[in-house]
């Protein structure tokens, strides 16, 4: 059985070139990688983190690699810091052409009984209200310039249960239904919405539980067919697919790259 990751560096052609990008959780993981592939491909960022420091390596690294990528702290599920990153970016970029909804947090497998209402607001606010008050701010500046393409980070725990406790399940079953609603809206407006629903990830949020080897989690990520979990960067691919033109009949639709975990 494979258990390493196949994945190299895909193709530099710059199907991005022009476009003006905001992702969201750009500090780390999923973000962070989509941050780099879609300024490889010729996008100028500006990613948003509550994680300053963070963000900001990763637009030193966008830099290093001959882009241009903006650093901006925000907490996404605060509307006040949401409004404010808006303006900021818009004023960054002139424009917004591409939207990543990525910022997200577990609530380590928490059943109901361990989810109180505390855990439970704070997963749906940064998971579920964060990209609705993201996207809310950053629409009228997508519309304004004929379009683009948004890419929600939502999950396989937005498809099946087992990926996440009730209050990670629920947010992300909420994600798809944004993505759908949004794609309903505003798809003849030109804005393209779409979420890809990564399965097990090596990334900040699942390294602990990784490292600790938690035996429930790393039996699920195991008995995939891919035998393995997914890196970043392999995420990173089919968001800029959805962020592409490549992607131009695909609305409000789920793509799933969870290495088989759904059809278990
Ligand atoms: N790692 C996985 O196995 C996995 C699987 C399915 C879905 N996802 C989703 O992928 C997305 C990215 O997660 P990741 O795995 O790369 O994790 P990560 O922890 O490596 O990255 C998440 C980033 O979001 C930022 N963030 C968290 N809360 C924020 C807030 N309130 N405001 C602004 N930024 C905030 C963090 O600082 C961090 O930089 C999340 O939406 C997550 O739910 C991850």
């Amino acid at each position: 059985m494979t258990t390493s990751s196949p994945f190299s560096v895909g193709t530099t052609d710059p199907v991005l070139h022009g476009r003006r990008g905001v992702v969201t959780g750009g500090g780390s993981g999923i973000g962070r990688a989509s941050a780099l592939r879609f300024s490889g491909a010729g996008a100028t960022l500006v990613l948003w983190d509550r994680n300053l420091e963070a963000v900001e390596a990763v637009a030193k690294e966008v830099e290093a690699e001959g882009g241009t990528a903006y650093a901006v702290e925000v907490d996404v599920a605060d509307p006040a810091s949401v409004a404010a990153a808006a303006t900021r970016s818009v004023e960054l970029l002139g424009g917004i052409d591409l939207l990543m909804n990525n910022a997200g947090i577990l609530d380590d497998y928490a059943p109901i009984l361990e989810t109180d209402e505390a855990l439970w607001t704070k997963i749906i606010g940064v998971n579920l209200t964060g990209p609705y008050l993201v996207t809310r701010s950053l629409m009228p500046a997508l519309l304004e310039d004929g379009g683009g393409a948004i890419v929600n980070t939502a999950s396989i725990a937005g498809i099946v249960a087992g990926g996440g406790g009730t209050a990670y399940t629920a947010s992300k079953h909420g994600v798809i239904g944004l993505t759908r609603q949004l794609a309903f809206d505003y798809g003849q407006l030109g804005v393209r919405v779409n979420a890809i629903c990564p399965g097990a990830v090596e990334t900040g949020m699942t390294r602990a539980l990784f490292d600790e080897g938690d035996a429930a989690v790393m039996e699920s990520v195991r008995s995939v067919p891919a035998g393995r979990h997914a890196q970043p960067e392999e995420l990173a691919e089919l968001a800029l697919f959805l962020a592409s033109d490549a992607a131009s009949f695909c609305h409000g639709a789920c793509f799933v790259a969870d290495g088989g975990w759904t059809i278990r």
